[in-house]
């Protein structure tokens, strides 16, 4: 069976991330699925129709994976899946609520929930999407539903900065990456560090909370430079969004240091958007954007000399690198 298993995650002799814990996943989602239920019939339908809408599941995924690189057994498997789920229904709440601030009316490829249920309706999911997941976790030891109620907080908190930084041509670098650490970062770091825990290894917790600050913060500046890259069929969303909502993304703070051209057309519609858009797709903010998450992947492979070599350990390597050449 071990065995078996193990020659499934192995795909032309590279580890398979989503095969290593496809059977772990497998319960993960029935146990998700049955979450979204409501005696609100809408609120069940709206959290479905984000769910559903064809996620990559990276944060559960990444979570069984550090739970297993860390040595976790069969012992504290169903809780180690209820924080994978517990992560999953964070992540669907903040894009419900993100999707409210940013006027974002494409998600997955599909009308938002914000445009097809309206903000009052999708405001609703999201907080349902947020109890949903503390009622799962509520029974952990006090210090891990701590660790998951700062990485809500955090996330607010970086949503809030991110406003209150918006076509603002004086945002620096330093003020972004304070911005996705919190918005961003911040759920990888408490998933990864609950996963250790569970997993009974207390002292790699320290280096997995580095492992999914360093991973969250190169998902995020990827997801910042595909938002000027696309193509819209890829990204599953318009290109230039945070553009065009004056969102200091990557590509913006670092194109508005080189070029002060762009100070004027930070959140501009029209010709001055594409314009924008022009200058950010300039071959050295790119190569900026992209050295910064390979940086940042360095990093987090770093922290993985801390566990023993593994299976689960080659695929969070693969995850990490795929994050860099990902195309959504
Ligand atoms: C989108 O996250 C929001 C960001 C933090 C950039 P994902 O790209 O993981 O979203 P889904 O779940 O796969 O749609
Ligand atoms: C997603 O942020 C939500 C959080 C990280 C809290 P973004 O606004 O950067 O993500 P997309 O581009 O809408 O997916
Ligand atoms: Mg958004
Ligand atoms: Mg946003």
């Amino acid at each position: 069976m071990g065995n078996s298993k193990q020659i499934l995650a192995v795909d032309h002799g590279r580890a398979n991330p989503a095969l290593a814990v496809a059977a772990e996943m497998r319960r993960g989602e029935d146990k998700l699925a049955e979450l979204l239920n409501s005696r609100e019939a809408l609120l069940a339908e709206i959290c479905r129709y984000l769910v559903n809408a064809g996620g990559k599941r990276l944060r559960p995924t990444f979570v069984l994976l550090v739970y297993r690189a860390c040595g976790g057994g069969e012992a504290r498997l169903d809780d180690a899946i209820d924080a994978a789920i517990a992560m999953e229904l964070i992540h669907s709440a903040t894009l419900l609520h993100d999707d409210i601030i940013d006027a974002g009316t494409v998600r997955r490829g599909k009308p938002s929930a914000f445009a097809l249920y309206g903000l009052g309706p999708s405001l609703v999911a999201g907080d349902f999407l947020f109890a949903r997941a503390f009622e799962l976790c509520g029974r952990f030891e006090d210090e891990l539903v701590r660790t998951a109620a700062q990485a809500c907080i955090q996330l607010t908190e970086g949503e809030v900065m991110e406003g209150r930084l918006r076509r603002n041509a004086q945002v620096t670098l330093e003020d972004y990456l304070r911005v996705i650490s919190r918005k961003t970062a911040s759920l990888f770091h408490a998933g990864a560090k609950v996963a250790a825990q569970l997993a009974g290894a207390s002292a790699a917790a320290p280096a997995m909370g580095r492992l999914g600050d360093a991973f969250g913060l190169a998902f995020q500046m990827i997801d910042d430079l595909l938002d000027v890259l696309g193509p819209e069929e890829k990204i599953g969303k318009p290109v230039g969004s945070d553009v065009r909502a004056g969102i200091p993304s990557l590509p913006v703070v670092l194109g508005v240091a080189r070029d002060s051209r762009l100070s004027g057309l930070l959140g501009a519609d029209g010709p001055g958007f594409e314009r924008a858009l022009e200058l950010l797709r300039a071959p050295d903010v790119i190569e900026r954007a992209r050295a910064m998450a390979v940086e940042q992947v360095a990093i987090a492979r770093e922290t993985l000399t801390e566990l023993k070599p593994s299976l689960y350990r080659d695929s969070l390597a693969v995850l990490i690198e795929e994050q860099v050449y990902r195309e959504l």
